[in-house]
C-alpha cells in the first residue's frame, strides 16, 4: 500500500465541477505552468488513469453498470480509484512529481452519494480502502451556476443551446454543485472554490495564485 514517504514527494491537486465548469481545460493550463516552473507533472484524469481503470471508465460510461444501482457505480468508480492511486498517482508522487488529476474522490461523493443516495458511511469504507490514507493536497471546485456550465456545454458540442433545459436534469445538476459546495465547507484546508464562471484566464489565475501560495511549485 502507497504511503507518502518522508523523502520529499510530489504534491496532489485534484479538479472537481459539473458539466461545461471548465475544469478539464483548467487542469491542463495548471500542468502547463507547473511544467514551465520546473515540476515534473502527470496529468491524470477519472475514471481512468490506468490500463485496468480505462477499461472500467467505458464500462461505467457506456450505462453498462448503470442498470445495477449507484451503489454498483460507486463500486465501480472505487476498484478504477483503487488501481489509479496504487499503480500510477503514488508511485508519480514517490518520484517526485507533481500529480494533476480531472476529477477524483469528491466526484463519487457528489454524483454517487449526496445525488444517487449512496449512504455517507459506505461511501466512507469505499474511501479507507481505495485511498490507503492518501488526500489530494488541493481540491479546486470550480463552480458555476447549471444553466450556464449546460449552456457552454452544448455550444461547445456544437449543438444549438436550448432556451429552457429540462427541468429534471437542471435539478439534478443543482444537487451536485450543492454537494460540491457542502464538501468545500467540510474541508476548507483541501478545497478551494473557484468561481468558474467568470473568463478562463481569470479563473486559471485564481487558481494559479492559490497553488503559489499553498504549495510553492
Ligand atoms: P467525463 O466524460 O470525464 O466528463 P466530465 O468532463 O464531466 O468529467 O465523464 C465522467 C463522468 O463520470 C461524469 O459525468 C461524472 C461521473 N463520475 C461519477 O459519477 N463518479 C466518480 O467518482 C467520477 C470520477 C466520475
Amino acid at each position: 500500500m502507497m504511503q507518502r514517504a518522508a523523502v520529499e514527494t510530489g504534491r496532489f491537486i485534484t479538479f472537481e465541477g459539473g458539466e461545461g465548469s471548465g475544469k478539464s481545460t483548467q487542469a491542463g493550463i495548471l500542468a502547463n505552468r507547473l511544467t514551465r516552473a520546473g515540476r515534473q507533472v502527470f496529468s491524470t484524469r477519472e475514471p481512468g488513469g490506468t490500463p485496468a481503470a480505462e477499461e472500467i471508465r467505458e464500462a461505467l460510461l457506456s450505462g453498462k453498470v448503470w442498470q445495477y444501482g449507484p451503489f454498483a457505480e460507486a463500486l465501480m468508480f472505487s476498484v478504477a480509484r483503487a488501481d489509479h492511486v496504487e499503480n500510477a498517482i503514488g508511485q508519480a508522487l514517490l518520484s517526485g512529481k507533481w500529480v494533476v488529476c480531472d476529477r477524483f474522490l469528491d466526484s463519487t461523493r457528489a454524483y454517487q452519494g449526496a445525488t444517487a443516495g449512496v449512504p455517507r458511511a459506505l461511501i466512507n469504507a469505499l474511501e479507507r480502502i481505495t485511498l490507503s490514507g492518501l488526500l489530494p493536497d488541493i481540491t479546486f471546485i470550480l463552480d458555476i451556476p447549471p444553466e450556464e456550465g449546460l449552456a457552454r456545454a452544448a455550444e461547445r458540442r456544437g449543438v444549438q443551446v436550448p432556451d429552457r433545459f429540462e427541468s429534471q436534469e437542471l435539478m439534478l445538476h443543482e444537487r451536485v454543485r450543492r454537494a460540491f459546495l457542502d464538501i468545500a465547507e467540510e474541508e476548507p484546508d483541501r478545497c478551494v472554490v473557484i468561481d468558474a464562471s467568470q473568463p478562463e484566464a481569470m479563473v486559471a489565475e485564481d487558481v494559479w495564485e492559490v497553488v503559489l501560495n499553498r504549495l510553492s511549485p
